[in-house]
């Protein structure tokens, strides 16, 4: 089954489009088909189905009930999530928020907090809210009644979450202080100490069903980060209307920095919180009066990027300012529009002032109507410049993010292979690179780096063949000609080292 997409039809792809929008809310529109293509393509191995069309013909026509809605979940749901991930924004939290709230409640003599994550994937973000309230709470932690509520579609994730039990993974980004005071080693892998099993309600909810009531309403707190970034404009700004009305007065909706601009482009104003993106309760005057839910329609044109294809953009509303507690940081209410701070970012990056270009990257990216490939475009820069500083975990995050909005970007796998080639990860460079070369088979320095890690992982013969590849490829360029994402070096200088790595081969074969 490696050339599907044939076999199926543009209107049964269209339908089916039509139905994930339905009952997941996620955008496959006109330019991301392909991702829904491949996306059943590999459910469909997984179910061993062999007649893949008339597979695709059955569902598109079929009524998705609950049962097929959660068969088809795995295809679109994407399990990236680990211990205190955005951590600048969970310090914000106990700053700026928790903390005066905490204070607050403990006067008004209510010793009481409601937390929600919504799209809580494996529960490790759920997780980090409860530790860190429990750090806050110190010695009183006994005296408060904590509800704390992490939902996910995806029943599968639920269950592990359920079960508290982490791999490696789950804690990249955290140090093994952190891993020994919250978890206890069982085999190879680490699970949630006593002290902090059960206190969390894990639940399945499809955010995007607007039928379903909240499942929690007077939320001190909402987590709802990297989940909305997935669906349709229209059906993010539903969700969001949901979500901000289920806060409490207190309230505040987290969402991560690649959302920020769905909320302006419903026409919220939020501020950031590190590198979130806050909103805070409708009782606070934080979102517009309520108007039913957000029209569905009336796309204008929005700017696009150089290299980046546009979709339409919303018309908006004028947006209010919120003004929380204690603003860090100024409200995003920016008088430059997105092509200024897209421009400005450029120079910024051309002039190597990277935690400028980062912050109007992060201005840019809260802009009203930017496409899903214009999203992916700065997700990427933000990766590359973070990349650039040696801080290889914030580049993976931002890759992350970058490759959600794109599955079939080139650049971005190719980024993907050096990450992996920096944190000594072979292996993991080399799956990256199979994807690069499929996506862009004439891409030179992809068979040079794969030549040199096949090397290095002692396959000499499968780096011989890459390298001559390489040169064969250079050869038919001009001299002079710039070797494509080369950084300056020319394809002559990578043909003369391609030839002396294959001659010093040749001189001493491997045995
Ligand atoms: C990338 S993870 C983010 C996890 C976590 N919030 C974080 O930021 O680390 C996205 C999660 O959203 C969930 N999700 C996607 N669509 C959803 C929907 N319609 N309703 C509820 N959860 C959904 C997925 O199952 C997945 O667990």
């Amino acid at each position: 089954m490696t050339r599907i997409e044939a076999s199926c039809s543009p209107r049964v792809l269209e339908v089916l489009a039509h139905k994930v929008h339905q009952h997941l809310g996620i955008d496959f529109s006109a330019e991301r088909r392909p991702d829904l293509l491949r996306r059943l393509q590999l459910l469909a191995m997984e179910q061993h189905i062999e007649d893949f069309s008339g597979w695709l013909q059955a569902l598109a026509f079929a009524d998705w009930d609950a049962a097929q809605v959660q068969a088809l979940i795995p295809a679109f749901t994407v399990g990236e999530t680990y211990f205190r991930r955005d951590a600048e924004a969970l310090d914000w939290l106990a700053r700026q928020h928790l903390g005066a709230l905490l204070a607050r409640r403990r006067l008004a003599g209510q010793r009481s907090l409601r937390l929600w994550s919504a799209g809580c994937c494996t529960g490790e973000e759920a997780y980090s809210l409860l530790f860190l309230l429990d750090e806050l709470l110190g010695r009183e932690a006994d005296t408060w009644s904590l509800e704390l509520l992490a939902s996910d579609i995806n029943t599968a994730f639920l269950a592990r979450a359920e079960q508290g039990l982490y791999g490696a993974n789950a804690f990249r980004r955290n140090d093994s202080a952190f891993r020994r005071r919250h978890f206890q080693a069982e085999g190879r892998l680490w699970r949630v100490r006593p002290a902090w099993r059960g206190r969390i309600r894990f639940i399945p909810y499809n955010l995007a069903d607007g039928l379903q009531p909240c499942p929690m309403q007077g939320a001190d707190l909402i987590l709802c980060r990297n989940v909305l970034m997935y669906f349709s404009p229209p059906r993010a700004a539903a969700v969001l209307h949901r979500l901000l009305g289920s806060l409490s007065r207190d309230g505040l909706l987290l969402l991560s920095a690649v959302e920020a601009g769905i909320a302006t482009q419903a026409g919220f104003t939020g501020t950031w919180a590190g590198c979130n993106y806050a909103l805070a309760s409708a009782a606070r005057g934080g979102v517009r009066p309520a108007s039913g839910a957000p029209a569905e329609a009336g796309p204008a044109p929005a700017w696009v990027p150089p290299g980046a294809p546009a979709t339409r953009a919303r018309k908006i509303p004028r947006p209010r300012a919120v003004v929380l507690s204690q603003p860090a940081e100024p409200a995003a209410a920016h008088a430059a529009g997105p092509e200024q701070l897209w421009q400005q970012a450029q120079r910024d990056l051309s002039s190597g002032h990277s935690p400028a270009a980062r912050e109007t990257l992060r201005r840019y990216l809260a802009c009203a109507g930017l496409s899903h490939a214009q999203q992916h475009q700065a997700c990427l820069q933000m990766a590359r410049s973070w990349a650039d500083q040696q801080q290889l975990d914030e580049a993976q995050d931002w890759l992350q993010r970058a490759l959600a909005l794109e599955p079939a970007s080139m650049p971005a796998h190719w980024l993907q292979a050096q990450l992996a080639q920096q944190r000594g990860e072979n292996q993991a460079a080399l799956l990256a690179l199979q994807r690069v070369l499929y996506l862009e088979p004439g891409f030179i320095l992809g068979y040079f780096l794969q030549a040199r890690l096949l090397s290095a992982s002692g396959r000499a013969r499968a780096s011989d063949k890459a390298l001559r590849v390489c040169r064969q490829l250079l050869e038919e360029q001009a001299d002079d000609a710039p070797l494509p994402q080369g950084d300056g070096m020319s394809c002559a200088q990578l043909l003369r080292l391609c030839e002396q790595l294959l001659e010093e081969r040749s001189a001493c074969p491997s045995p």
